[in-house]
């Protein structure tokens, strides 16, 4: 089968595509013949290099959620799977592929009419937008502010802070336009990227902050927190924030002010894969835009992240496997 592997850390150059074994499932386990792979910022992140604290070398399979159907199962997997259109999160290796495997409890099931490519629009974002809202005890009525809004988890962010009942949701964006058709998704003020001045009828303050970004600028956003305002630091597109960044928390000791890390890793698995068959369905009702910003064949997994480091795309670049005859697959989106 064809991969994308990282020959050499760096620029989207540095992705190759290679020819692989087909994977067989191993017990527990399922083989998924992909139609739809996600493609979003931490894959840059992987792909740069910058990671390689965490493990990662040259020659890894980038790709961490795919849709498609499921084609063989493992020992210990109802056969039943066969056939059937599922999403599943593969972990932060092997998504991009015309086959992946992944374990059978991690599973969602394609409801009805969702396409693969909404389905790995939504899914980890959703997942990551929607519990780092709970891990900052957002409320109705609180005022959110989205920072690095135009990106897949911070356009999930916006739409589940308006369907929480957020009182207003600013986001800090890097173009009018961007800003403008985060505006049609429900976002009510539109900042700079770097923060003031922003629109004059904007909140001061802000209860709640989903930070995307983190960087330089960090503290400058700690700084918009109202009173028992807790700004939750969800990714690192603008790398890593000051060494003393925390300073400005106990300048403003009396506010009660909370600053938090958030990843998915620590949600039970039975959680997230509850809270993304429930955005899957929410989507499917025409609650919820999946926006896909392109799709594009696998082998163009350089161009993807061509358009990912030009800072071109809004939502998600879906990458879509030729099949064995060279056409790419039907996917409605
Ligand atoms: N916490 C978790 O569990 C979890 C899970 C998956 C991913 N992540 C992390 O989340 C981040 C990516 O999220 P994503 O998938 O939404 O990425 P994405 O779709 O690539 O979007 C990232 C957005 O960040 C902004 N941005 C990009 N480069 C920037 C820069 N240099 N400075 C400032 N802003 C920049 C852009 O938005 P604007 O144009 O609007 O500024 C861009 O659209 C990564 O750091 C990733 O590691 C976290």
């Amino acid at each position: 089968m064809k991969a994308i592997a990282i020959k050499t850390f760096g620029g989207p150059d540095g992705l190759t595509a290679i020819d692989l074994p087909d994977p067989s499932p191993a017990n527990g386990e399922v083989l998924i013949a992909t139609e739809a792979i996600g493609v979003g910022g931490v894959d840059a992140l992987i792909r740069s290099g910058v990671l390689g604290d965490y493990g990662f070398k040259e020659g890894h399979i980038l790709g961490s959620e795919v849709a498609g159907t499921v084609a063989a199962v493992g020992d210990g997997v109802d056969p039943a799977w066969i056939g059937r259109r599922v999403w599943a999160f593969v972990g932060l290796q092997g998504g991009y592929a015309e086959q992946a495997v992944a374990p059978a409890a991690a599973l969602v099931p394609l409801p009805g009419d969702l396409s693969a490519a909404e389905a790995v629009t939504l899914g980890t974002s959703g997942i990551v937008a929607h519990f780092a809202l709970r891990h900052a005890h957002f409320a109705a009525g609180e005022t959110v502010l989205v920072r690095g809004a135009a990106g897949g988890i911070g356009i999930m962010t916006v739409q589940l802070a308006i369907r929480g009942g957020a009182g207003a949701v600013a986001v800090t964006t890097s173009s009018a336009e961007r800003g403008e058709r985060l505006r049609e998704l429900g976002a009510t003020h539109i900042l700079d990227r770097a923060g003031p001045p922003g629109e004059q009828d904007a909140p001061a303050g802000f209860d709640v902050v989903v930070d995307i970004v983190a960087g330089p600028a960090l503290p400058s956003f700690l700084a918009k927190l109202n009173a028992n305002g807790r700004l939750v630091a969800v990714g690192l597109m603008g790398g890593a924030p000051p060494a003393d960044f925390g300073m400005g928390l106990f300048a403003a000791f009396q506010q009660s002010l909370s600053f938090a890390t958030f990843s998915a890793n620590t949600v039970p698995e039975a959680d997230r894969l509850a809270v993304t068959a429930e955005l899957f369905a929410a989507a499917e009702r025409g609650e919820l835009d999946a926006v896909v910003h392109e799709l594009l064949p696998l082998e163009d997994a350089v161009l993807a992240h061509r358009r990912m480091e030009a800072g071109e795309v809004f939502g998600r670049i879906v990458l879509t496997p030729r099949t064995s005859n060279g056409a790419s697959p039907h996917v409605e989106w």
